[in-house]
């Protein structure tokens, strides 16, 4: 079946949500999502959104933290280009219905994080992302012009590939027709054509054993856009939260919100002593990257699977009424945080790299946008800021809206797309081809492309990843297409790109920490 929208949005997070608001009044939009509208990284946030928005804090200031974080290599206009437009975005979102919570004379009651010099993150209570995903989920059902397809799987961008040209890295002028999407319960693809698809399909996470992020996070989009020999970069900052809670049969990790940190919680080692001084003079605040490796290092030393979060000292009202999910969470496991340590351990988190994209969050390829945590701006560099991840996405999709408003109507439909071959392909049967390999996937990252690397562990990762990838590909063009397997070829991929360039980087900065080249090259 062949299908026409004007906007095609791959995602429903943050920023596949605000794009499609934003360009829903000019033409007809479709949101594709693999699982339900709901289920996204967006609505698992907790902290919140960084922004400037109180008197005696300045841009200068966020704009400098995001520098320090992101260890000079971040690009400094789009951090200022970001950060200045924060405020504004902050209120669509409002305006979208989004509560931030606010304090007694009606200010935004804000929160602080590691690496922030202020108190600048808006949230609700510990469960921003919830708040969010839900406000945008109610304006996007009410819009006439948004048609929603959940439980619809992107496999493959359309270009002049699928029309028999060779396309190249190198080709110029690679465009975008559309997407191939699997119907898994029906198991046809159809031909979703647009004049503009924006790419937002979130992170990488599930690549790894240990990871914060739901089931969707496969790097479905980055691993699209790769193989339509778009640009892909940065792959190597890969950030793992320091403070996920111990829990090793729950997968994803349950987040302990780095925000607790900013209200006063301590990190400790299993003799109960705090040990971040030790690392950094920010403590325990320090930015996330040097948090993660002193967990690692002090976990390492001890031969210990984690270290301890203490909320103990604060008062106990206080910290269940603003962190009352984790308060909660916790109980249920036995741990009372106004009276126990919280165990916890560095997970996957968020990846830094991903779709290249310009100020306009156009990517590589015509007519193709990308925004969100599939993305990469130059905003984050090799370490993202606290809550810096939802402001970029909901300014990006802004960016990408209006650039995207001015050309649609010099773009048309390409009419001669063909169907999806599946010609000399039929069912496979055996599940455990693919449960396995992505075990083993998993393995391979959180064993050797870890918080800290080496040469040896990435030559090791890279070789038995070149396996898994062999064998897949020919499963992939042996068998009907399923979204299992796609999503096994794009957790391979997305696993090789992050190896690939882990090896080409011959220093270490902010993410990506390596023992054979243990210091920065000064540039
Ligand atoms: P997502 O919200 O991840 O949405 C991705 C969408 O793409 C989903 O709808 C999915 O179904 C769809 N999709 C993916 N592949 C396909 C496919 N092949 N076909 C169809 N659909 C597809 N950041 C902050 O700034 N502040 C925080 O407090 C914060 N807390 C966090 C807490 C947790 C536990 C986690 C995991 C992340 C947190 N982050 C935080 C990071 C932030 O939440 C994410 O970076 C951000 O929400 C990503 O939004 P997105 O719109 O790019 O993608
Ligand atoms: C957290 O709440 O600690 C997560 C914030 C983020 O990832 O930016």
């Amino acid at each position: 079946m062949v299908r026409k929208f004007d906007f095609l949005v791959i995602g429903s997070g943050i920023a596949g949500m605000s794009f499609a608001l934003k360009v829903a009044d000019k033409g007809k939009v479709a949101i594709l999502c693999k699982t339900k509208l709901e289920e996204a990284n967006t609505n698992l946030a907790q902290g919140g959104i960084a922004s400037v928005t109180k008197l005696t804090d300045k841009f200068e200031n966020h704009v400098n933290d995001t520098l320090i974080a992101g260890d000079g290599a971040c690009d400094e206009a789009v951090v200022r280009m970001v950060i200045e437009n924060a405020p504004s975005q902050i209120q669509e979102l409002v305006h979208w219905g989004v509560d931030f919570d606010k304090d007694e004379k009606g200010n935004f009651d804000l929160h602080k994080e590691g690496g922030h010099s202020d108190f600048r993150i808006l949230h609700h209570k510990d469960s921003t992302g919830a708040e969010i995903q839900h406000s945008l989920v109610k304006r996007i059902q009410e819009h006439p012009n948004i048609e929603v397809f959940e439980n619809y799987f992107a496999i493959d961008i359309i270009t002049q590939h699928h029309l028999g040209q060779l396309v190249k890295h190198t080709t110029p002028n690679i465009e975008c027709y559309g997407v191939y999407v699997l119907n898994p319960k029906t198991r046809r693809v159809h031909t979703f054509l647009s004049k503009v698809t924006m790419m937002a399909t979130g992170g990488i996470g599930q690549i790894y054993q240990t990871t914060t992020n739901p089931s969707i996070a496969t790097g479905d989009g980055i691993s699209m856009v790769y193989r339509a020999k778009g640009i892909v970069k940065d792959m190597e900052f890969v950030q793992f939260h320091p403070t996920s809670l111990y829990n090793p049969s729950e997968r994803p990790s349950f987040l302990i919100t780095e925000a607790m940190r900013g209200y006063g919680a301590v990190l400790r080692n299993r003799k109960g002593e705090e040990f971040m001084y030790k690392y950094d003079k920010r403590g325990s605040l320090a930015p996330r990257d040097i948090v993660a490796r002193s967990i690692d290092t002090e976990m390492k030393l001890a031969g210990c699977d984690y270290v301890y979060l203490d909320v103990t000292h604060k008062p106990a009202e206080e910290t269940k009424e603003h962190f009352p999910m984790i308060y909660d969470k916790c109980l249920s496991l036995g741990i009372d945080i106004t009276k126990d340590y919280i165990p916890v351990v560095p997970a996957a988190h968020y990846l830094c790299g991903g779709i290249k994209v310009d100020m306009n969050a156009r990517t590589t390829i015509n007519h193709l946008y990308a925004a969100g945590e599939c993305s990469c701006t130059g905003l984050h560099g090799a370490n993202r800021l606290a809550s810096n991840s939802l402001l970029e996405a909901i300014v990006y999709a802004d960016k990408a809206a209006k650039d995207s408003l001015k050309i649609i109507d010099s773009i048309k439909i390409n009419d001669d797309v063909p169907l999806w071959n599946d010609a000399g392909t039929s069912l496979n049967e055996e599940m455990v081809l693919i449960t396995q390999s992505e075990k083993e996937v998993g393995q391979i990252m959180s064993n050797y492309v870890g918080i800290v690397r080496s040469n040896l562990r990435l030559k090791r990762a890279f070789d038995r990843l070149e396996i898994l990838y062999k064998e897949t590909e020919d499963l992939f063009d042996r068998s009907v297409v399923t979204k299992e397997i796609c999503e096994l070829r794009n957790i391979i991929n997305a696993g090789y790109l992050v190896i690939k360039m882990a090896m080409e980087r011959k220093e270490s900065r902010g993410l990506h920490y390596t023992i054979d080249y243990p210091t920065k090259i000064e540039c």
